[in-house]
């Protein structure tokens, strides 16, 4: 089960030992991911080109070819077009959706942003092959993720 509250803690010793941004977003995903079986892919993209893309870089899971969208296209843009996190509990319902894998049922991004709700860096994006895989729990547990990864963009 997702504890963010773990995450946050493996994530600052890391940073205490030196670790990099990249190693430390590379450490969330890997810990996102192993928390719970239902989370079958977990990527970190981040607003880039004027804030007028979203750029893939750390993730676990397959690889996929959206590694560029653009703000406001499928699941991912939208949520940053909108400015909040967005659960999908069935992906088959959304016209606006960017498949990645075949097997996806359910979606879940949650933004990476300033702790006020200011400016907007990235997301943390998670696929599950299961319908209705994500709630208000992960939604909350992945936010302390969000809110300490935004630290290191401010
Ligand atoms: N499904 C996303 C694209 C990213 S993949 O899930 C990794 C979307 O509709 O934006």
């Amino acid at each position: 089960m997702l504890d963010g509250d773990t995450v946050v803690a493996t994530l600052e010793a890391e940073r205490r030992q030196g670790a990099s941004d990249d190693e430390l977003m590379e450490t969330a995903v890997r810990e996102i991911e192993a928390s719970e079986d239902d989370y079958d892919w977990v990527g970190i993209y981040l607003l880039e080109d004027d804030e007028e893309h979203l750029v893939l870089h750390e993730f676990v899971g397959e690889p996929t070819e959206h590694d560029r969208i653009e703000v406001g296209v499928g699941v991912c843009g939208t949520a940053v077009a909108r400015g909040e996190d967005i659960n999908v509990p069935d992906v088959t319902e959304v016209e606006n959706y960017l498949a990645c894998s075949p097997h996806t049922r359910s979606e879940i991004v949650v933004l990476i942003r300033d702790p006020d709700g200011g400016r907007i860096f990235g997301q943390l994006d998670l696929d599950s092959d299961r319908r209705e895989a994500f709630g208000e729990r992960d939604r909350r547990e992945l936010r302390k993720v969000a809110d300490w990864l935004a630290r290191l963009f401010e």
